[in-house]
């Protein structure tokens, strides 16, 4: 039985870091109105000329080496964005060619916030069909393009970086204590897209448009969705609550990471929490957050790790990976 078993994790976040006091300099807002509301207290913004193609080449780099994966062993780049450098071509493919891969298969998948949830399953579908054995998934984003930083609600919310993972076929004893993937579980619902939509885009607008956000229903439904989607992967595994070692959050908001956290009964404890740092860096937030707790040991060989997240669609998931 073929099964996807990360072999390392890389993250990358650009140099400026712009704090919550550094926006109240500019706008109509304040360091503890934003801590209260969000438990954001810095981003950190992708400097003029640098993409996210340059970030997620970063965290691919690392997540080889710290692999002992070479780039031409790889055989698929699957890269989560909201925000790629150009309409087409994929971003990944530009991360490919910085890479020096040149076999196999790269694209973008685009689920916003819950990208790097569905970048992760279709990299292990394709790696338990066969069709990939060595794959990277990236999660990288560039917000500070897409946010209108005339909307105090909306642009203290949001940060760049990047983060990747890689992924490797191996054969396992399809019990629940091999390493790997063991469960995905993916939906959307695309009523909700006026909650959580960008204004533009190539065929609508001709322009690259600006986020907007019904903050108050988006929290609604992401604690409700991300509690089910969580005890529905644990139930395809085989698994209950208590047997999580760490549930590894998309990091939107401290309140909806606490919110979710408190109705599994999960000790905080056991959630990664990097928002403070990164704020919600969309696609990226996972492997970012990711990328802190294996590399400060929290994180550790053969843990039940829970991975979740939902965006704009809406789009949300999660993925039940033994480490
Ligand atoms: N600084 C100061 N005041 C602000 C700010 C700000 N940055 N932004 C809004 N306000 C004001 C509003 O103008 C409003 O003032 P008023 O009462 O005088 O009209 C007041 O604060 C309350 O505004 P609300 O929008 O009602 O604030 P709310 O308590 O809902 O908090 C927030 C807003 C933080 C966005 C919250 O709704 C939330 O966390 N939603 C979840 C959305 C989210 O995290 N989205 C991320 C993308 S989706 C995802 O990744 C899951």
């Amino acid at each position: 039985m073929i099964r996807s078993v990360v072999q390392g994790c890389g993250a990358y976040l650009p140099e400026r870091v712009v704090t919550n006091a550094d926006l109240a300099k500019k706008m109509d807002t304040s360091d503890e109105w934003i801590q209260q509301r969000t438990g954001i207290r810095q981003r950190h913004i992708a400097a003029d000329g640098e993409f996210t193609s340059h970030l997620a080449l970063k965290a691919s780099e690392q997540a080889l080496t710290h692999a002992g994966i070479k780039a031409s062993d790889l055989d698929l780049i699957v890269l989560a964005t909201a925000t790629p450098d150009e309409t087409f071509p994929a971003t990944a493919t530009r991360v490919q060619a910085e890479l020096g891969m040149t076999r196999g298969a790269a694209f973008d998948v685009q689920a916003v916030c819950a990208g790097f949830v569905y970048g992760l399953s279709v990299a292990d579908s394709l790696i338990k069909n066969g069709l990939a054995s060595t794959a990277l998934v990236i999660g990288a984003e560039t917000f500070s393009r897409i946010l209108d930083w005339e909307d105090r609600g909306t642009c203290v919310l949001f940060g760049d970086g990047a983060g990747a993972v890689v992924l490797r076929a191996e054969e396992g004893m399809g019990t629940s204590a091999d390493r790997g993937v063991l469960a995905n579980a993916l939906h959307s619902d695309g009523r909700q897209h006026d909650i959580l939509y960008v204004d533009g885009g190539p065929s609508s607008t001709r322009t690259t448009g600006l986020l907007r956000m019904e903050g108050k229903e988006v929290f609604k439904h992401a604690v409700v969705n991300m509690a089910a989607v969580v005890g529905e992967v644990l139930a395809k595994a085989g698994f209950e609550t208590g047997d999580i070692d760490w549930l590894v959050p998309h990091q939107a908001n401290k309140r909806i990471i606490d919110g979710t956290g408190r109705k599994l009964g999960l000790p905080p404890e056991r959630v990664v929490v990097t928002v403070d740092r990164h704020a919600n860096t969309s696609a990226a937030s996972i492997p970012l957050a990711l990328d802190v707790a294996v590399k400060d040991g929290r994180i550790k060989k053969g843990d039940l790790l829970l991975l979740e997240g939902i965006g704009g669609g809406l789009a949300w998931g999660a993925s039940l990976v033994r480490w």
